[in-house]
């Protein structure tokens, strides 16, 4: 095995950031192929909790090259923020390698974010603000500016020239605010890139060069697949392709590099931001899996919103990912509820749906349909092995296993990396 991808199985948030952790020791890189720092990953590591966003998960390995690929969208600002902030807690982090042909997040992509939200009012699709959509709309349409432009300052002002008239115009004329210079945003992006050329690197290279090397690479996915451009709950998605198929684009490897598909959810669900979600609760078990959970978004503190698992979620996900395995998350939090609801059906318009309605209509009003599961009520964030969970933990398990039709490889107990039972890994020898 060589090259693995990880994504979220969910809405994201699914505990992303700690299943990388926990597989890194196999890692010799971990590559983020896509989003940008809308993504927040918590690893519990040694002791101290670390809330990634750009840089990937592998980090604190002194073995992993960890690698930004062409197909995220990278804030410089943020990036240096990033690097700085490891460094003061004594992680290197100049094994970084960021691709070449990743694009840029410019201020008025962050200010654009904000504007067409508050624009859209109640329609708003609540994202990060933090100029992921725009940067990707500018990439699409061929405006972008990319790392490598960083290295040549000709080239970075004359596209920035070509640029910037459309969006100081925007800016100023539908949004009424202030505008940028070429200069100033020259100044200041320059400025990062001197901290910034030593890590640029071409990164599909190193990559490919690895998998043929029989070295691991896992690509660590960010948000999720209900987030998916075009496989997620649009138009209340992310710009780009947290998809398996996105690692691929995004990394710059083909499929047949691909062995193994990790899909992470939750035990629950849980969403950010606005757009439809059938087994949402609005009651005092929703207010439960948010208090027990900590259902607090990483990188906005945005409060998560929470539902019971939704089986034709999941197995959707299984199929537009071809997923071979299934992590799930955060089994401990269901141990305060009495009774467990798992959704395996959908129903609207006196129809049953047993997959994903195709109209959007039919996924905004869909009622969901539940099978009732007994409770085990009791802690199970010491539990290590399958055979030390409470037979109905054991048969939760087994249920979403046979609704999702992939083994159950992983299931964590808890934040911390200990906190888990390895059901189907078999690592490096
Ligand atoms: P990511 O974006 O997918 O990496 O996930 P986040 O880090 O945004 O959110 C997952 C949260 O759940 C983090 O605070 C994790 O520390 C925490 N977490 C992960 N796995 C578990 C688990 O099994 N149990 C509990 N209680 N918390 C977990
Ligand atoms: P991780 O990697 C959860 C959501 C936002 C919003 C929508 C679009 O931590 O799982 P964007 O800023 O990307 O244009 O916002 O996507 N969103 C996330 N939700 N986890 C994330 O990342 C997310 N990244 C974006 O809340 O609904
Ligand atoms: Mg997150």
């Amino acid at each position: 095995m060589a090259g693995i991808v990880l994504v979220g199985a969910q809405w994201g948030d699914e505990g992303k950031g700690k299943i990388t952790d926990l597989i890194a020791d196999d890692m010799d890189y971990v590559v983020r192929f896509q989003g940008g720092n809308n993504a927040g990953h918590t690893v519990i590591h040694g002791g101290r909790t670390l809330k990634l966003h750009l840089i990937p998960s592998g980090i604190m390995y002194p073995h992993i090259t960890p690698v930004i690929g062409n197909g995220c969208v990278i804030d410089p600002k943020v990036l240096l923020e990033e690097i700085d902030s490891l460094e003061a807690d004594g992680l290197s982090t100049h094994r970084l390698l960021i691709s070449c042909n990743a694009h840029l997040i410019m201020p008025y992509h962050r200010d654009l974010d904000g504007a067409s939200e508050r624009r859209l009012g109640e329609l708003e699709i609540g994202t990060t603000r933090r100029g992921i959509g725009p940067a990707y709309q500018d990439k699409a349409s061929r405006m972008g500016l990319r790392v490598q432009d960083l290295t040549d300052e000709h080239i970075f002002r004359k596209k920035l020239e070509a640029a910037l008239p459309e969006k100081n115009d925007m800016l100023e004329k539908i949004y009424g605010l202030p505008t940028y210079t070429v200069d100033q945003i020259a100044e200041e992006y320059l400025r990062y890139a001197e901290r910034i050329r030593p890590h640029i690197a071409e990164t599909y290279s190193v990559i490919n060069r690895a998998l043929r090397a029989d070295q691991w690479v896992l690509f660590e996915g960010a948000q999720g697949t209900l987030l998916d451009l075009d496989h997620g709950t649009y138009p209340f998605v992310t710009s780009s392709s947290p998809t398996a198929g996105g690692a691929c684009t995004g990394a710059g490897v083909g499929p047949k590099t691909i062995d193994r598909v990790l899909g992470i959810a939750k035990a629950y669900i849980t969403r950010v931001g606005s757009g439809p979600f059938p087994t949402e609760l609005h009651d005092e078990i929703g207010e439960l899996l948010t208090r027990i959970g900590g259902e607090y978004g990483t990188t906005t503190g945005r409060r998560r919103r929470c539902g019971w698992y939704d089986g034709i979620i999941v197995r959707y996900a299984v199929q537009v990912n071809g997923l071979t395995d299934l992590a799930i998350t955060k089994l401990d939090v269901l141990s305060a509820v009495d009774t467990i609801k798992v959704c395996v059906a959908y129903e609207y318009d006196g129809k049953r749906y047993n997959d994903l309605p195709c109209h959007q209509t039919a996924f905004h009003h869909a009622k969901p349909i539940y099978e009732e599961l007994p409770g085990w009520k009791t802690d199970i964030t010491h539990c290590r092995t399958f055979e030390e969970l409470p037979t109905e933990a054991r048969e939760y398990i087994a249920f979403i296993e046979d609704l999702a039709e992939v083994p159950v490889a992983m299931i964590a107990v808890g934040p911390s990396r200990e906190q888990t039972i390895m059901r189907r890994w078999e690592g490096r020898m």
